[in-house]
């Protein structure tokens, strides 16, 4: 009896000991998900909910790999590789033979830079092209002399001996593979790429990286007439891997757009390729010593990867940015959507630049080309801009159009004597660019732009920014014998070239 009660006695407190342990476990268990799973759980929702929101829904696996890659790279590898800021840059220029006495060449030639740059290459060239001609083949001018494209090619041909690695995407197909072809004989690793299959523009960017140290980005084509028979402007940095390794990886989206199967993008771009730098994220360089934020701009955005500003935005930000003038060179000018039917009013820069001088009062000068090629209806929109300036609006605005001398036998030469330069400079920022003024340019063609800006930066002594180097070369143009006014009294519908 006492054993059984004792029994019971010593069992009871096991039973309450017993439910007080089950109770005391259910406690910890919703303690448990309280303090742990929960705040875990929404974590994890809350971090899933934020990857999406900043790289959207995957879709596939593979695009789920590249968002975790990205988020990796942008959240937790976030330590800047090593790269040089401390920068050398000119402002370079080709002058067709017979325009402005050599006392106004006053910047380095663009073939002298590019020749440069093939000497310093020690271990890589990288080359985003239109077409290659460097050499004059198919036809003989008396007046057109192309040792410089040539001495050019076979600077490039030797590449592969001297054990730089040469990589060539140009727009394909192309019309003339003469050179390419050459080329890649010699040991270059060229591609072809169908940009008209994929967003039905063609590669008309310009973009040289060397050693992903150095880089040229310009209007100039890898063409004989650009180094002797266009007017080009272009811009030669040095020393400069920070902004040299971002131009590479836009090479790379054009390189692995041409080795891809035709006619697709990959649906996403890795993360090895997004921007390095911004409008939004500028890089901080030092330009000849001035301290200079600047940036890397491409179009059309369907080629973008992540983060990459797009060429019309930068534009836009750019004149919006302007206080008190925008000086623009560019050849073509016109708001209309080209290349395609139907053919539609496009007034996106128009629109900013009458902004600009009819409600900011800033000052604006807008020189474009003549040539034979010129269209007809530039010089309509040229006018509609200038007749602002009339009274009583009488805003700010000018136009002037460029035409470069021939003689008729340079005349003859084909797509040449004409001002081929595309950059604008503001009171504070200079933009390098490598696309006409037409809607198309920015929607489906392939170019690249670059933005420097050293507002407020100090000067020293012996020193100059971008900005005033580029204000002096368009005041050259604006105030030369070349540059006519548009007149609002009679229809110029074409170009007579002289
Ligand atoms: C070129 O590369 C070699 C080996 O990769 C290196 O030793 C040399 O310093 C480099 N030269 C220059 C000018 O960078
Ligand atoms: C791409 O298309 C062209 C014709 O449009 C064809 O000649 C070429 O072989 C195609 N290349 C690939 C990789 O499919
Ligand atoms: C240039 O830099 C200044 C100062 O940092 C900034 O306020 C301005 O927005 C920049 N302009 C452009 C066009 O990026
Ligand atoms: C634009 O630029 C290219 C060369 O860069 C030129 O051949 C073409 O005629 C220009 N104009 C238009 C309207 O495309």
């Amino acid at each position: 009896m006492d054993k059984a009660t004792s029994s019971v006695a010593t069992q009871k407190p096991i039973i309450g000991g017993a439910t007080k342990s089950a109770k005391s476990s259910g406690d910890r268990r919703s303690s448990f998900i309280v303090f742990c799973l929960l705040p875990t759980t929404l974590l994890l929702l809350g971090g899933i909910g934020q990857h999406v929101w900043h790289y959207g829904l995957p879709m596939s696996v593979a695009q789920l790999t590249t968002q975790l890659e990205l988020h990796w790279l942008e959240g937790f590898a976030l330590v800047p590789q090593p790269c040089s800021t401390d920068c050398r840059v000119h402002l370079i220029e080709s002058i067709p033979v017979g325009l402005y006495q050599s006392s106004l060449w006053s910047k380095q030639s663009i073939a002298d830079s590019w020749l440069h740059l093939l000497d310093k290459a020690n271990s890589s060239v990288n080359i985003a092209a239109f077409y290659f001609t460097l050499r004059s083949s198919d036809s003989e001018f008396l007046d057109a002399d192309d040792s410089q494209g040539r001495n050019v090619f076979e600077h490039l041909k030797q590449l592969e001996s001297k054990g730089v690695n040469l990589q060539i995407a140009v727009n394909g197909p192309q019309s003339s593979t003469q050179d390419t072809v050459e080329l890649a004989a010699a040991g270059a690793k060229v591609r072809e790429v169908d940009l008209n299959a994929i967003t039905g523009g063609i590669v008309h960017t310009k973009l040289w990286v060397v050693d992903q140290k150095h880089f040229y980005l310009g209007s100039a084509n890898m063409d004989w007439r650009s180094l002797s028979q266009v007017k080009e402007v272009g811009l030669l940095v040095e020393d400069c891997s920070c902004l040299a390794q971002d131009a590479y990886r836009i090479f790379e989206v054009y390189w692995s757009i041409g080795g891809g199967t035709n006619g697709s993008l990959p649906p996403y771009w890795p993360a090895r390729l997004s921007a390095l730098s911004s409008s939004q994220n500028p890089l901080h360089v030092k330009f000849n010593g001035v301290p200079a934020q600047v940036y890397l701009s491409s179009a059309p955005p369907q080629i973008s990867a992540r983060g990459r500003s797009d060429d019309l935005s930068t534009i836009l930000s750019v004149i919006g940015d302007a206080q008190k003038f925008v000086y623009i060179s560019v050849m073509d000018y016109l708001p209309l959507s080209e290349f395609q039917e139907p053919l539609r009013f496009w007034s996106t820069i128009d629109t900013a630049l009458r902004a600009a001088a009819c409600t900011r009062g800033v000052q604006v000068r807008l020189m474009v080309s003549c040539w034979k090629h010129s269209p007809a209806p530039m010089f309509i929109f040229l006018q509609s801009l200038l007749v602002l300036n009339r009274p009583p609006l009488q805003c700010d605005i000018n136009v002037k159009i460029f035409t470069v001398p021939s003689s008729a036998e340079q005349l003859e030469i084909p797509f040449a004597r004409v001002n081929h330069a595309k950059f604008m400079v503001t009171d504070r920022v200079v933009y390098i660019g490598t696309s006409n003024w037409s809607e198309n340019y920015f929607t489906h063609t392939a170019g690249v732009s670059l933005v420097v800006n050293q507002t407020g930066s100090e000067v020293g002594k012996g020193q100059q920014t971008l900005q005033s180097e580029a204000e002096e070369l368009f005041l050259r143009d604006w105030r030369s014998q070349y540059a006519s006014e548009v007149s609002l009294d009679s229809v110029q519908v074409s170009c007579r070239t002289v």
